[in-house]
């Protein structure tokens, strides 16, 4: 029995009580930080319980900034409160990531109301009467959160038809709370979307080292054996992610992972040291899901450099000098786009466009760019990527495959 390698793990020694406490997945009861956030929320979303239309709200923070968190918290009490009422009130939390078609989402919604039925096949003109069947009968005031609503592909109709179901109900209301880390995002929607999308908006501001080193410290307590982890080690990851992001996740696995080395090694305390070791780790993880949160064009862009930066053919200077082989001409990635778009069967955008996204791809901080000088030909954008090339290439074929 002892021999067994699973009755070892079992009893070997850990420095966690409870690991799920520290992981990104677990909600807290109590959101430091966010009361200003929740209140106005709440606000907003209030009228959906004298079975008025809640406003639309637009939710914007970068990374690890606590949005979903707050809104799945809020929305929890609101749920909990019009069932306690008996308030003919549902909500549904969709991550646009895995519905991106207007399509889908109203698929998923009637699937929430019928959920013995099953619509697989019908059109979608009979999938938008049921929808707007249900909330009629039964006077629903619904409440659509799209997380992640950057991933959308048809934004502006998907709005357009929610918000315009309105005028076919007396009694009830559709609304909608969209999310998103992308600040691009409001510039690409036309203005009519734009103004009803965001009847009400938020923005959720980054953490500071202090704020996070208390968020941790919440979560250690809960998480940790008593003394199995230094203040040092708690401020190391405050304040690696405050440098970074303000990014409550990263800080939060920093902790996490620090506390897998500190068992691999079988050490009963986490330090500074397993922290700082833990760091490039947690930035890879970072990187890796912020680029399956892109929208998919910019994934097709960053993935149409990161394939040419595998094969770079390097920029030569007007003497046939190799100046760095690491920068890649625009151009020559617009091609590349092009051609990768064409595989997967997407419309490519056009340049002004694809000159968008790469300003955006640098805001992110995974590209560098810089105009040619003297010396190089021409007078065009060269562009470098930040991150590993192969890592990008593999993780986004594996994303497009779904
Ligand atoms: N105020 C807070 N108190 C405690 N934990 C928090 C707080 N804000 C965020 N967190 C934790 O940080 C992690 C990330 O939060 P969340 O997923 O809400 O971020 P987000 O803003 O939705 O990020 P993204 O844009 O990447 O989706 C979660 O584990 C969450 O529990
Ligand atoms: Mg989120």
């Amino acid at each position: 029995m002892s021999d067994n390698i699973f009755y070892e793990l079992l009893n070997q020694d850990s420095v966690f009580t409870d690991k799920s406490k520290i992981s990104p997945h677990y909600a807290p009861e109590k959101l430091p930080f966010r009361d200003q956030q929740i209140k106005d929320l709440s606000l907003w979303l209030a009228p959906a319980l004298k079975k008025a239309k809640p406003h639309n709200i637009f939710i914007y923070g970068k990374v690890g900034t606590g949005k979903t968190t707050v809104v799945k918290h809020v929305i929890d009490q609101l749920e909990n409160f019009s069932k306690d009422q008996n308030l003919p009130l549902k909500t549904i939390y969709i991550n646009c990531r895995n519905y991106q078609t207007k399509y889908a989402i109203l698929f998923y919604c009637v699937q929430l109301f019928y959920p013995d039925l099953n619509f697989i096949g019908y059109s979608r003109s009979f999938i938008y009467d049921k929808f707007l069947t249900y909330v009629k009968e039964n006077k629903l005031n619904f409440i659509v959160i799209l997380d992640e609503i950057d991933k959308v592909k048809e934004i502006d109709d998907l709005t357009y038809t929610l918000i315009r179901s309105n005028d076919e109900i007396d009694i009830g209301s559709v609304s909608m709370i969209g999310i998103s880390n992308n600040i691009f995002f409001k510039n690409n929607l036309d203005s009519r979307t734009k103004s009803t999308l965001c009847e009400q908006e938020a923005v959720y501001p980054p953490y500071n080292a202090e704020e996070l080193k208390s968020i941790l410290g919440q979560r250690v307590d809960l998480a940790f054996k008593k003394d199995a982890i230094t203040d040092s080690a708690i401020n190391a990851a405050a304040a690696i992610a405050a440098k970074e992001s303000g990014d409550a996740r990263r800080a939060v696995m920093l902790l996490l992972r620090a506390g897998e080395l500190a068992d691999l090694n079988r050490s009963t305390q986490v330090t500074d040291k397993e922290v700082y070791q833990a760091k490039e780790k947690v930035e890879l993880e970072v990187m890796k899901s912020m680029v399956l949160t892109l929208p998919l064009q910019l994934q097709l862009v960053l993935f149409a450099i990161a394939q040419s930066s595998l094969k770079p053919k390097g920029i030569l200077n007007l003497t046939g000098q190799a100046i760095d082989s690491n920068i890649i001409y625009s151009g020559e990635i617009f091609d590349k786009y092009s051609e990768i778009c064409e595989n997967y069967c997407e419309k490519a955008v056009s340049i002004r466009w694809f000159r968008e996204y790469i300003t955006e791809l640098e805001t992110y901080g995974f590209i560098s760019t810089t105009i040619s000088g003297k010396g190089v030909k021409g007078n065009t954008t060269l562009i470098k990527l930040g991150i590993d090339a192969q890592s990008i290439v593999d993780l986004l074929e594996e994303d497009f495959k779904k």
